[in-house]
């Protein structure tokens, strides 16, 4: 039965992957934030990326094309694969959820950096961003918030944003030789593959 209505802890839904058709609608606004529908599907994308260690999760990415968004910024970053920036926060980004985010780039400086996304497990690209950007969104609760972003941060916010859009990191890729399978990149790239032992700490 159905137990729409009662208060209830979030189920973790399955990622799908590139490939996959849902990747590549755009997805449709939210209209109504409170909605149990909504607050379901919320509950449901936090229980989701507490069983994974990840920077962030778009909606469609558990099959649902609804304008959702839920990230953070790690705290520290050890990860050499990371370039952080000079405005980079080393106190990282909480878990933020967006509804209906908007992102308005604040110049035209673009940066490269390397990206991973659950929806091309083990691959990395270099992809370029814009390096700063304004961005607003709606909260769980409904309320307008409007954030400025730089480098990583704002980084993180272009990729899962993009998903919204049916977009994909490699569609971004200036140069297909810099995308490839993690282990390869943190290779030539000379880094030590930190992120096995680091996360688990
Ligand atoms: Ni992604």
């Amino acid at each position: 039965m159905n137990e729409k209505h009662s208060q209830r802890s979030g189920q973790v839904l399955p990622i799908i992957t590139m490939g996959n058709p849902l990747l590549r609608n755009v997805s449709q606004p939210v209209e109504n934030p409170l909605s149990d529908e909504i607050q379901t599907l919320i509950s449901d994308m936090k229980a989701t990326v507490d069983t994974l260690n990840c920077s962030g999760l778009a909606a469609p990415q558990v099959s649902v094309l609804l304008r959702v968004v839920l990230f953070r910024v790690m705290k520290t970053t050890q990860n050499p694969i990371y370039q952080l920036t000079p405005e980079y926060d080393p106190e990282g980004v909480p878990w933020t959820l967006m509804i209906n985010p908007v992102i308005t780039p604040l110049s035209d400086e673009i940066t490269f950096g390397w990206e991973p996304c659950l929806s091309l497990p083990g691959l990395l690209g270099s992809v370029p961003r814009y390096h700063s950007i304004q961005y607003s969104y709606l909260n769980p609760l409904g309320k307008e918030e409007t954030r400025i972003a730089h480098g990583f941060h704002a980084r993180v916010v272009q990729h899962e944003c993009d998903h919204l859009d049916g977009i994909l990191y490699p569609d971004r890729l200036k140069n297909m030789a810099d995308f490839g399978f993690k282990e390869e990149i943190l290779k030539r790239e000379g880094f030590l593959p930190l992120e096995r032992s680091s996360c688990k700490t």
